[in-house]
């Protein structure tokens, strides 16, 4: 019979030279296997006196563990080389940009209203929203627009299938929203002052020509507390115009308007020049009207529910396709939404660039 020690060793360093997970398992073969060297020694056993077997076969099987348990540890040695041999050669730089080829594009419209809304949020307003498809309710009447008023007719507005009346009471009719002022509306209704919300989204008027389209955007804000004023509507908004614009001294002015939701209301124009053809914003000398703007009229605030006696505030609303135009110097209105990829590729953003005013817009 084989010497156990001289088995052990001549296993032991058959283990350790192993050099990959095939040479292994021969080795594997060759001892533990069928007819490998400790199976075979133990058959020889059959053949001895009693007292020797037993010791003999004690002294087989405690190799036979040891190896066993040398070859599962050396496996588990050899699998992890493996493994990192691998994750070696299969190395991806994952910091590598993405291939530019490969890549969307932000819209310029997605780009500019979060452009505004960072302002804003950085100056305390929260996004809200509402509908497109709007009942007349908060699109005109909540908004002191009153059937028969001639505002309605300025709004060109689409109808849509009117809601049958319930039992005693007037149709209303379904549109698609003029404006984004019946969020306000909606948002006083849901929420109790103080109020200091901006709703970016889409509307739609029928309408169509080089400065006009059926749908568009607009941005709408609504401050209502308890003392808010007509200094703080303007002060918030020259700041959001000169952040947007990235002027410091763009120069702002307030006319006297009219809207019904607001009294007093007002349009805000900022300083441009139209040199040459070209419209450029900036201390120039002309003016180019931006945004309509106003302190909430008493009657919105009731309609909503809000006690006007002790609730008071400023809303504005403005289009969010012009002045994206004239930041990012795109001559023609209609291209925003001719789905071109061409056009897309050559306006559009990065989409992981995300606007913040730390870092610039
Ligand atoms: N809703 C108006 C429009 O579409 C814009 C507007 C003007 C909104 C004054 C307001 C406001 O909130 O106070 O022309």
């Amino acid at each position: 019979m084989t010497d156990v020690d001289t088995l052990r060793a001549d296993l032991t360093a058959a283990i350790d030279g192993a050099g990959d997970l095939a040479q292994l398992d021969e080795v594997r073969v060759r001892a533990l296997g069928r007819k490998g060297a400790i199976t075979g020694a133990m058959k020889q056993l059959g053949g001895m006196d009693p007292d020797a077997r037993r010791e003999a076969g004690q002294a087989l099987n405690a190799l036979k563990d040891e190896v066993a348990g040398a070859i599962e540890a050396k496996k588990r040695v050899l699998e992890r080389a493996a493994m990192a041999e691998r994750l070696e050669a299969e190395r991806i730089d994952v910091t590598l940009p993405a291939r530019p080829e490969r890549t969307g594009r932000l819209h310029p419209i997605s780009q500019t209203m979060e452009e505004m809304v960072a302002i804003f949020a950085d100056m305390g307003f929260t996004v809200a929203e509402g509908p497109d498809i709007e009942d007349d309710f908060h699109n005109f009447t909540a908004l002191n627009i009153p059937p028969e008023h001639p505002a309605r007719q300025m709004h060109d507005t689409f109808y849509l299938p009117g809601r049958p009346a319930a039992e005693g009471q007037e149709a209303h009719d379904i549109v698609l929203r003029t404006h984004t002022s019946p969020v306000q509306v909606r948002t006083m209704q849901s929420v109790e002052p103080p109020i200091r919300v901006v709703a970016p989204g889409r509307t739609y008027r029928s309408d169509y020509d080089m400065t006009h389209t059926p749908m568009f955007h607009q941005i709408e804000g609504l401050v209502i507390d308890e003392t808010t004023h007509m200094g703080h509507l303007k002060g918030c908004l020259m700041e959001f115009v000169r952040a947007f614009f990235g002027i410091d001294d763009l120069p702002v002015r307030f006319r006297p308007s009219f809207f019904p939701f607001t009294e007093p209301s007002a349009e805000m124009d900022i300083g441009c020049g139209r040199d040459g053809g070209e419209l450029k914003i900036g201390p120039y000398g002309d003016w180019l009207e931006i945004l309509g703007c106003g302190m909430v009229h008493p009657r919105v605030l009731e309609m909503c529910g809000i006690d006007s006696t002790r609730y008071q505030g400023f809303a504005f609303g403005m289009g969010i396709e012009r002045p994206a135009m004239l930041k990012y110097g795109i001559p023609d209105l209609r291209t925003f939404f001719e789905t071109d990829l061409r056009w897309l590729k050559h306006y559009g953003f990065l989409p992981l660039d995300v606007p913040s005013l730390a870092r610039g817009l």
